[in-house]
């Protein structure tokens, strides 16, 4: 049996699964490790899993054993790795799309409304013991049917919220690079006129250097007074200090946020912002998502073993 590291505890029955077809060596105490961590980690390993919790950088690459033929990043997400350096080193990556694509877009659709009807006070309201009773001006929120969606980054993930859009008779539209087929919904070019039509704006965009902070002052004093956003994506697509002031101010009605910059260490204002409805980065957090995933992970790291080509291939 191959021998592979995994950089985080996951679910029983995943890490059931990895052990039926790899000797598999856990991060016992599921501490969060540093890329020098992983890469020492990895010393006699076959294959890497790694997490979208741990990097590995340029330095950690240069120090990974020679040992190592494979790695798995069990996320769709892969901006924590350097693939180019991976690459020069000649250790092939896999990663888990498609898998994931229902699970994380029916938690943006939970996203949407649980910031549109002010879920966050709701919740609060009760469970602190503050509810005094039904009353006609409590917590009124805004109406998600019929609403203009705006999807930026119609990915796999994108199609997916647009598809349970439409059920909520949403007028669906995107900006992206390319414009997909007419059914997809309305295609913007134009950032500005995106911006400016979208009551609802849903950041389904990969991290990379050219999307840090895409959504900023600028870009939020676009979209119309009473907007929400909403980020399933990365952290770093948001500035924090802008979406903040943009909600207190009350130009946003309110947002929905699944992921952080620097997270855990988020900004502190997400700490009073009540009408920023907030889950700590769980949108593919299913059981069926978790171990379809391991699913992905564990025949891309199989076929590379063999040395064939996975469909799920990065580098
Ligand atoms: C992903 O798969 O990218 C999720 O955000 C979990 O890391």
């Amino acid at each position: 049996m191959k021998r592979v590291f995994v950089t985080r505890r996951l679910p029983e029955p995943v890490e059931a699964r990895f052990a039926r077809s790899f000797d598999t060596v856990w991060n016992v105490d599921d501490r969060r490790l540093s890329p020098a961590d992983v890469a020492a980690a990895c010393e006699g390993m076959d294959g890497l899993v790694i997490n979208a919790s741990e990097r590995l950088d340029a330095a950690a690459v240069t120090g990974l054993p020679a040992s190592l033929k494979a790695v798995a990043t069990y996320s769709v997400g892969h901006e924590h790795l350097d693939l180019n350096a991976l690459q020069a080193r000649g250790i092939p990556v896999v990663y888990t799309p498609d898998v994931l694509s229902a699970t994380v877009a029916d938690d943006a659709m939970l996203l949407m409304l649980g910031a549109a009807r002010r879920a966050r006070e709701g919740q609060a309201l009760i469970v602190e013991g503050r509810w005094t009773g039904w009353g006609p001006r409590q917590l009124i929120g805004t109406e998600v049917t019929g609403k203009r969606l705006g999807i930026f980054g119609m990915g796999r993930i994108g199609r997916e919220i647009a598809r349970r859009a439409r059920a909520f008779d949403m007028e669906i539209g995107y900006h992206n690079r390319r414009p997909l087929e007419p059914e997809a919904g309305l295609f913007f070019a134009d950032e500005g006129a995106f911006l400016a039509r979208t009551d609802i704006l849903v950041i389904a965009a990969p991290a990379s250097p050219e999307t840090r902070h895409w959504l900023n002052a600028e870009r939020i004093a676009r979209l119309p007074k009473g907007a929400l956003a909403v980020n399933i994506a990365r952290g770093s697509l948001v500035d924090d200090e802008a979406l903040i002031a943009a909600v207190e101010s009350g130009h946003l009605a309110g947002a929905g946020l699944d992921v952080f910059d620097g997270e855990p260490n988020i900004h502190p204002g997400y700490l009073r912002a009540d009408r920023i409805y907030v889950q700590p980065h769980i949108g593919s957090s299913t059981m069926e998502t978790r171990l379809a995933m391991a699913e992905r992970a564990i025949t891309g790291l199989e076929a590379l073993f063999q040395g064939r080509d996975p469909p799920n291939r990065l580098v």
